[in-house]
């Protein structure tokens, strides 16, 4: 079956649904702000387009929330659901529908396909026992878990389920589905089909645990009150019920399914890479093109260390924040070209901030003040009809109008990050020409005035060009840019992106706002981390001690040695005698020290999580025998002990303070 295009092209796009389980951050923004430039450029390509984002309501880590607050789940997900639109609107994310997994019309249609599928013999009533992790609202078979016995997905621990339930036979679709991933180009990148082959399928497909009895914030399986039906088959049917689906609210269905591209990061990948295709097949009803899967925004700590973004870190970046200080469309920017498809990204305020600095500022914006400014001071802001060629021309021309085609296949395999750097090398282009046919020197030579129109013409040109295949990037900032260099919409189009002198021969520009204004990197940086080291803190007084254990990861073990190895270290109880900052140092504090041996000098990069103070009169361990150092130009004789901490710092490990200066540590 395909599409009914009614002479029409149409395109279908989906985010994830979010959990409403928490405020969206910028990992949220990630999937969003890609689906939505991809909708915006496919509509600017001429597409019907349907984009779709929603929340995903269910389950009992919702309800286990709402309890904590004295509210009922549905008051709860009602005030979270409200932000996740009001950054969306914030964003400027043009979503067409808006699914909530609580709307009447969805839970219909789930009941419906739970019903079907029943009645074709592929859900059947069980006993479950298993491994469930509850944050992730997953079962997990035996082998499945990490090497701790604990979730795959998230590390944390997972309980011993038991109880009456359906299951979704997995086993026939077994082999359409290794077809599926191996053989078609369904999922992107291509490299993770194998590992989800020889992770879930060689092994032998497992039937899903379909239906819950031990909460009630779920869709009622309606022939067995009492059962409510599993998280991921009432999500994932979103896609299908929110066109209308085995319901009568819309009526898309036939005209948009199946789908061109779901987005979903890599921790989803499964769901949708396998349970959804089971479902879809069992249904009988077309399988999405294409799956494209991203990897994880994860913090940057001031170590340099990626970190996961969660609440009780206190490290999730806030949009809303970022937005205010720099623009939405310069977060959106920096967002979308951090991510490669597939790979994580660590997000840094020093490098958003150099990106802004140099690609929007310097690049982008001075490219764009500086057209502007010249035609204005040269020919009052409206061109003349004279024209001259001259070298380099033909270059520039060359360059900005090969960036269509280019842009039109990364979008089409969703690679957002190298459409990007594809139209800035339009950009850089446009810049050095600028360099190159030197306007500010025809400028002072009243013979030149018809070459000087002729380069500030084809600038404006370029950034007509660029600023249209922009503008599904960067939607609030190109319209004016356009202003600015006196374009008429008939002039922004797709069609025209593929073409030169477009623009009215005696154009006229209009000075306007600085687009992107360079921020103070060390102004910014201070206070970014500033906010940062609030949030963490007060993250950190709010956790319980078994928190902090559950949200810590440690550091990977190092290569196994020898008993003789670890001898070679000799560790030793020293007292700090005295301890100051080094110089021109904002990491290092200086410890002398009385070791039982006559004294020793050290210095520790410690000095970001300790005052002098803190230290002096302390008993602490070091490595008395390694080699001495020389740190900013300072003498260090060994070095302390300290351990990492689950904030990305140090601690220092304090022994017990009655043993002796000198004391072997074994
Ligand atoms: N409700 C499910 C999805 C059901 S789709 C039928 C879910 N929700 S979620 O809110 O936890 O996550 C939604 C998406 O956001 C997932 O793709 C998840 O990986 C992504 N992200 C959440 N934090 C993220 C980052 N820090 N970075 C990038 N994406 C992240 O899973």
């Amino acid at each position: 079956m395909d599409k009914d295009k009614n002479n029409s092209k149409t395109f279908y796009i989906t985010t994830p649904i979010y959990y409403p389980s928490g405020d969206p951050h910028i990992g949220h923004c990630y999937t969003t702000v890609a689906c939505d430039s991809i909708a915006r450029y496919k509509r600017m390509q001429g597409y019907d387009v349907m984009f779709l984002t929603g929340t995903d309501e269910h389950g009992q880590k919702i309800e286990q929330k709402a309890a904590e607050k004295g509210v009922t789940p549905q008051q709860y997900v009602d005030e979270i659901v409200a932000v996740f639109k009001k950054l969306w609107s914030y964003m400027n994310i043009s979503y067409d529908r808006y699914i909530r997994t609580t709307d009447d019309y969805h839970v219909e249609s789930v009941q419906k396909i739970f019903r079907e599928l029943y009645d074709k013999g592929f859900i059947y009533k069980g006993e479950y026992k298993g491994k469930y992790c509850t944050p992730c609202e997953s079962f997990w078979t035996e082998s499945q878990l990490d090497e701790n016995g604990c979730c795959p997905e998230c590390h944390r621990p997972v309980t011993v389920a038991r109880e009456e339930a359906y299951f979704f036979k997995m086993a026939p679709f077994a082999d359409r589905i290794e077809k599926l991933l191996l053989e078609t180009d369904y999922l992107q990148p291509k490299y993770r089909a194998q590992e989800l082959v020889n992770n879930f399928i060689k092994p032998g497909l497992e039937d899903l645990c379909v239906s819950r009895t031990s909460f009630t914030w779920g869709i009622p399986v309606d022939f067995d009150p009492g059962h409510v039906v599993y998280v991921w088959v009432d999500a994932l049917s979103n896609y299908c019920t929110a066109l209308g689906y085995k319901n009568s609210r819309y009526h898309d269905y036939d005209k948009y399914w199946p789908a061109d591209v779901h987005m979903v990061a890599k921790d989803i990948m499964r769901f949708h890479a396998i349970i959804w295709p089971a479902m879809l097949m069992a249904l009988e009803q077309p399988l999405p093109k294409h799956l494209a899967v991203h990897g994880w925004i994860t913090f940057q700590n001031k170590n340099g260390e990626a970190q996961k973004m969660s609440k009780s870190l206190g490290n999730v970046v806030d949009p809303f924040m970022l937005g205010e200080r720099y623009g939405v469309d310069a977060i959106r920017y920096h967002i979308l070209r951090e991510m490669a498809l597939g790979a994580d990204s660590a997000f840094s305020n020093e490098i958003m901030i150099n990106r802004i600095n140099s690609d929007l500022a310097n690049g982008f914006g001075n490219l764009v003040s500086r057209t502007v400014a010249m035609a204005d001071k040269y020919f009052g802001g409206t061109l003349p009809n004279d024209r001259e060629e001259g070298d380099f021309d033909q270059s520039l021309r060359d360059c900005v109008l090969s960036v269509r085609g280019k842009v039109d296949k990364c979008i089409d395999e969703t690679k957002l990050k190298n459409a990007l750097e594809e139209i800035f090398v339009a950009v850089d282009r446009a810049n050095k020409y600028i360099d190159e046919t030197e306007p500010w020197i025809l400028g002072k030579d009243e013979s030149k005035r018809a070459r000087l129109a002729s380069v500030l013409y084809n600038l404006l040109e370029a950034i007509r060009v660029i600023s249209t295949l922009l503008s599904p990037f960067m939607p609030t900032a190109m319209p004016k840019v356009w202003e600015q260099i006196g374009a008429a919409e008939s002039d922004i189009s797709y069609e025209n992106a593929g073409r030169f002198d477009v623009l009215p021969v005696n154009v006229t520009v209009h000075k306007g706002e600085i687009l992107f204004p360079r921020i103070d990197m060390e102004k910014e940086i201070n206070e970014l981390n500033a906010i940062i080291e609030k949030n963490m803190a007060e993250a950190k007084a709010k956790l319980s001690d078994a928190e902090k254990g559950e949200e810590f990861v440690p550091a990977e073990l190092a290569q196994e040695i020898s008993i003789d190895d670890f001898g070679k270290a000799d560790l030793r109880v020293a007292l700090v005698k005295s301890c100051e900052k080094v110089k021109k140092s904002k990491k290092l504090l200086c410890l002398q020290l009385d070791d039982g041996f006559g004294g020793r000098q050290v210095v520790s990069g410690i000095a970001e999580w300790y005052k002098p103070e803190d230290l002096i009169g302390k008993k602490i361990i070091i490595v008395a025998n390694l080699k001495p150092a020389k740190l900013c130009g300072v003498e260090s004789q060994g070095m302390i002990l300290a351990a990492d901490t689950p904030d990305g710092g140090a601690a220092v490990v304090f022994p017990d303070q009655e043993l002796p200066c000198g004391a072997k540590i074994r």
